[in-house]
C-alpha cells in the first residue's frame, strides 16, 4: 500500500505485540485477539486437498499440526533467519493478523509493532518493509518500551519483560530508549521448560516428559523463592497416571533466569545518574509470561537488597498490557511524529 493521502480516508490504528510464541493485537475499534504465533503449510499435496488453502495461521495451524509443516517465523523473538522464505512466514502471519482486525475498505491502517529489545537492524527493517506492504504506516518499537508507555512508567523505571523466547529489560529515562538503555537475554521461558524436562526425565526416567508436558508443569506451579506449598503433578508411566512432587525441580528451574536478570538490572541501574537510581530501584515492572511466576517480584527485591529498597510490581495482564501500550501509543502520537520514536516505514 501506499503512505497515507490525508485527511480523507478512516484510521485504523493497530497495536500488535509480535512475541515468540504468541502475538497479541488490539484495535481502535474494540478488536482484541491472541493467536499462536505460527503458520502452518500442508506436507504434500494430499496435506493440500485436506487443507483446501495454501497455508493456515495460529492455533488452527497448531491444531493441524500432524499433516502440516509449522513455521514459527520469530523464533528467537526476531525474524529468525534473514531468508526468503522466513519473510514470507512472518508476511503470512502479519496478513493474517491485519485481516482479523477487519479493516474497512479504504482505510488507513497505521500499526505499532513490539519486538524485542535489541532486535538487530537488519531484523528491524526487514519486518518493517514487510509490514508496510499491508498496512499504510508501521513504527517498530521495543516490547519493553511499548509496555512502559501503556503503564506510563516513562521516566526512572526499569521494565523486564519475560517471554518464551527472550526476556528483554529496559531503562526508562523519559526519552525514546536508546540500544544501551535496552537488554535481551535469550534465557526465558523456553530455556525453563528445557531446563525443567531435562530435570525431570533424570529423575524419574519411567515418566513420559517432552517439552510440551514440561512446559505444563511450570505453568501450573512455577515459583522461586521458599516453598509455600508442594507441588504434586501428574504424568504418565506405562500409560497409566502417576503423581510426582515436582517442586524442587520447578523451583530451580524458574530460579535459573534469576542470576542474569538481577545483573542486568544493576547494570542498568548504574547507567541512571545517582539521585535518581533509588526511585528507579523502586519502579521496576515485570512484564510477560514469565510475570505470572510466583514469588518472583518478592524474590528480586530480596537480590538487590543490597541497592537499597527496592519495589518491583507484576503487569496485570501479561497477555495483553504490551500491546495495549502499542495501540496507546499509536492513537495519541500522530504517525507524522513516528519516525522520532523508532524504525517507520510509510506515514
Ligand atoms: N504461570 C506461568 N508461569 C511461568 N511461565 C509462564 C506462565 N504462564 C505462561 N508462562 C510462560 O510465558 C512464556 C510466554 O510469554 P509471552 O509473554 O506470551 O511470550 P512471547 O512474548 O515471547 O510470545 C512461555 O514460555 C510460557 O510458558
Ligand atoms: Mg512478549
Amino acid at each position: 500500500m501506499s503512505g497515507s493521502e490525508g485527511g480523507m480516508k478512516n484510521k485504523l490504528f493497530l497495536g500488535i505485540d509480535l512475541g515468540t510464541s504468541h502475538t497479541a493485537v488490539m484495535s481502535n475499534r474494540g478488536k482484541k485477539f491472541l493467536l499462536k504465533s505460527v503458520v502452518g503449510y500442508p506436507r504434500d499435496v494430499i496435506g493440500l486437498k485436506l487443507l483446501g488453502r495454501p497455508y493456515v495461521v495460529g492455533d488452527e495451524a497448531f491444531e493441524m499440526r500432524s499433516y502440516l509443516e509449522l513455521r514459527y517465523p520469530l523464533q528467537d523473538g526476531v525474524l529468525s533467519e534473514l531468508s526468503d522464505r522466513d519473510l514470507q512466514v512472518a508476511r503470512h502471519l502479519l496478513t493474517h493478523v491485519i485481516q482479523q482486525a477487519a479493516p474497512q475498505e479504504g482505510d488507513e491502517i497505521n500499526a505499532v509493532i513490539g519486538v524485542p529489545a535489541r532486535a538487530s537492524g537488519a531484523n528491524k527493517s526487514l519486518l518493517l518493509k514487510m509490514a508496510h506492504e499491508v498496512v499504510n504506516t508501521a513504527l517498530v518499537v521495543s516490547e519493553p518500551f511499548m509496555v512502559a508507555y501503556g503503564l506510563d512508567k516513562l521516566v526512572n523505571a526499569l521494565i523486564i519483560d519475560i517471554g518464551a523466547g527472550t526476556t528483554d529489560i529496559c531503562a526508562l529515562k523519559g526519552t525514546v530508549p536508546a540500544p544501551e538503555d535496552q537488554v535481551t537475554l535469550t534465557k526465558a521461558g523456553n530455556y525453563v521448560d528445557e531446563r525443567l524436562h531435562n530435570a525431570l526425565i533424570e529423575r524419574h526416567p519411567e515418566l513420559q516428559i517432552n517439552t510440551n508436558v514440561a512446559c505444563s508443569v511450570k505453568e501450573m506451579f512455577s515459583f522461586v523463592g521458599p516453598v509455600t506449598a508442594p507441588a504434586i503433578a501428574e504424568f504418565r508411566a506405562g500409560g497409566k497416571p502417576v503423581q510426582c512432587d515436582v517442586t524442587e525441580p520447578v523451583r530451580v528451574a524458574c530460579e535459573s533466569l534469576m542470576p542474569e536478570i538481577i545483573e542486568s538490572i544493576e547494570g542498568l541501574l548504574r547507567t541512571f545518574q545517582p539521585e535518581y537510581q533509588s526511585t528507579v530501584l523502586k519502579n521496576i515492572v515485570i512484564a510477560g509470561g514469565g510475570s505470572r511466576i510466583r514469588g518472583i517480584g518478592t524474590y528480586i527485591e530480596e537480590k538487590l537488597r543490597a541497592y537499597g529498597e527496592a519495589k518491583v510490581t507484576c503487569v496485570g495482564d501479561p497477555t495483553f498490557d504490551g500491546c495495549r501500550g502499542a495501540l496507546r501509543l499509536a492513537e495519541e502520537l500522530p504517525p507524522q511524529y513516528w519516525s522520532q520514536l523508532g524504525d517507520v516505514a510509510g506515514g
